[in-house]
């Protein structure tokens, strides 16, 4: 039985997020350095039923540290989330006698790096959504560029919106989780941010906050809507109808999980690859990397799957005092 670390893999899994290729670059060019034998494995999941397995070298990393998307590829497999699916894939990797596999992907990906590891492949996973969605971590790589991203977005749409004198709905991506909108919608002085983590559903509350603003002399209202809330148009429509004021959504989809990584994306990305291949040098089996308190931890893949996701306080209760909920409290 060999104990020697030799032959390591990683692979990209599920939404790609800025910053993906440089947590690659970090595990090729740390394992290469320790003299580890470096595969990487194409579109996920996928690669490993496909046999999408080939050697990495240094060379294969240069000038990626600054690039969006994934070099390795990426998919949503199907195939892992059916029973003979990890077994299978664990038989592939075994064969090609890998020691370790490094997941970058979210918390679909991790559940997939979950099974696996229970076929006898050591795994570590590196946090990797533009949604900020798993719970043992306070950081996932691809958030920070994604909220710049909407950010810009939004102020653009804010311009046209106060020339106009409408009312603009920006939906913003993030599955069922809150944190695009409410940091982004924090960062552009939004007048509502609506989030599904404690969203009301109250639309009259909604319409009347728009018709004082109006009559404050605003001439802009934003409206920050979270995917995980979505019917922006259906919104729109509902609110232009009662109020008189022209409305428009605009749901900026796709191109959040583009563009050139934010210096914080790459730092941690950085970070987290040469981290994860340390790990599994090391002897460590079955860890996923997070960011906990400004510091770098590891945790028992087991223990931080069942760890909880909560919104900080401090974030929710600026959004509230920020926000205009004139039919909450006094207005300033
Ligand atoms: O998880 C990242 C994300 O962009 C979510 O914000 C969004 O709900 C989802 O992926 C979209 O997935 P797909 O790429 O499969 O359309």
């Amino acid at each position: 039985m060999r104990n020697k670390v030799e032959r390591i893999a990683v692979l990209t899994s599920g939404g790609d997020s800025p910053g993906m290729n440089a947590a690659i670059r970090g595990v090729v060019r740390t394992a290469i350095g320790k003299g580890i034998r470096i595969y990487g494995i194409r579109k996920g999941y996928a690669g490993i039923f496909e046999e999408e397995i080939r050697e990495m070298y240094a060379e294969d990393v240069s000038h990626t540290i600054n690039l969006g998307g994934t070099i390795l590829y990426t998919a949503r497999c199907k195939k892992m989330m059916q029973d003979d699916g990890p077994p299978e894939a664990a038989e592939i990797l075994k064969k090609y006698k890998i020691d370790g596999l490094v997941v970058i992907g979210g918390d679909g990906s991790y559940r997939g790096a979950q099974c696996l590891s229970k076929c006898g492949i050591n795994v570590i996973g590196i946090p990797g959504t533009i949604d900020l969605d798993i719970g043992c971590t306070d950081y996932t790589i691809g958030f920070d560029t994604a909220v710049n991203t909407a950010v810009d977005a939004i102020d653009k749409i804010k311009d046209s919106s106060t020339s106009h004198e409408r009312c603009s709905i920006v939906e913003v991506m993030g599955r069922s989780a809150g944190y695009i909108a409410l940091v982004s919608g924090i960062a552009t002085g939004a007048e509502e941010i609506l989030m599904p983590e404690n969203y009301d559903y109250n639309e009259e509350r909604l319409i009347n906050n728009l018709i004082v603003n109006r009559k404050r002399g605003h001439t802009h209202h934003i409206i920050i809507n979270a995917e995980g809330i979505g019917d922006s148009m259906g919104l729109a429509e509902r609110i232009e109808a009662a109020t008189g004021i022209e409305t428009r959504a605009s749901i900026l989809g796709y191109l959040q999980r583009g563009g050139s990584p934010t210096s914080r994306d790459r730092m941690y990305a950085s970070v987290m690859g040469t981290r994860a291949v340390e790990l599994l040098a090391s002897g460590a089996r079955n860890r996923v990397l997070c960011i906990s308190g400004g510091g770098l931890v590891d945790r028992d893949i087991d223990e931080a799957l069942k760890m909880e996701k909560h919104i900080p306080e401090f974030l929710t209760r600026t959004a509230d005092v920020l926000t205009y909920h004139y039919t909450k409290k006094n207005s300033i």
